[in-house]
């Protein structure tokens, strides 16, 4: 079931997020939240992190777990996914560092890093997950075509996507080929989700997810299934509904 909410700017899209976000981990201060990357959440992060100054909303007893994690790069990389975590948001709070669970990039065997780590959400099942989306309909990096019934995996990166993510390095060359996420059945066991989608290119993809056929075709439509999908969204993204 989706909640749509729809403004003008990206700052009322942060803010409609920070609140749901906010609500969680006051509500409950052993929350677990699924994190995600991207130019999406970076409004909602900074909102996090002000009322963190402001209010000291603590995040001592939070768990998080991220989405995902370019294979190939180093934690240290500045376009990892780890770097824009702690850039955006775990650097300025308050959680214990243990406290943070994320795909890796590198290791010697990176399928039984995605296996463990899948154990792990299990264990721990999500009381919000965030979610941008991709050009493509892609949720996590769970591409066009992969099984709704993938835990966490490593994916192999669509040309698009990889087009999409060129403008944080030097070239296209340079943009990692492969990623290891969460899968779609790890996204839909989170009891909340929140949707973050901005801008024009967004349109389809969000049209498709609320109003298109359910298809592995594309991944985010999913989510029809998911008893409780918060979607915020902008005008531009909001224009094909
Ligand atoms: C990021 C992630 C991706 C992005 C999506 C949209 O952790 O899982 O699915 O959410 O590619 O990216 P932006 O927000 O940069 O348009």
């Amino acid at each position: 079931m989706f909640e749509i909410h729809v403004f003008d700017t990206y700052d009322q899209v942060s803010e409609k997020a920070f609140e749901v976000m906010k609500e969680v981990v006051v509500s409950n201060p052993r929350a677990v939240l699924g994190l995600a990357t991207g130019s999406s959440p970076v409004g909602l992060y900074k909102k996090l992190v002000d009322d963190f100054k402001v209010n000291r909303t603590s995040y001592k007893t939070i768990t998080t777990y991220n989405l995902d994690e370019y294979v190939g790069i180093p934690q240290e990389h500045e376009q990892s996914y780890y770097t824009f975590m702690f850039q955006n948001f775990f650097a300025h709070v308050d959680i214990p560092h243990e406290n943070i669970h994320m795909p890796v990039g590198i290791s010697n065997d990176l399928k039984a890093y995605a296996d463990a780590y899948e154990l792990e959400l299990q264990k721990h099942p999500q009381d919000i997950q965030l979610l941008g989306i991709g050009s493509n309909g892609h949720i996590g990096f769970n591409e066009p075509g992969t099984s709704f019934d993938m835990g966490t995996h490593i994916v192999d990166l669509k040309e698009q996507t990889r087009i999409d993510n060129a403008r944080f390095f030097a070239s296209l060359d340079d943009v990692p080929t492969q990623a290891m996420t969460m899968g779609i059945q790890d996204i839909l066991r989170a009891k909340k989700i929140l949707l973050i989608a901005t801008g024009e290119k967004k349109a389809k993809a969000i049209a498709g997810m609320i109003e298109g056929p359910i298809s592995e075709a594309v991944p985010c439509s999913i989510l029809q299934k998911h008893p409780h999908v918060v979607v915020v969204l902008d005008k531009e993204a909001a224009k094909e509904l």
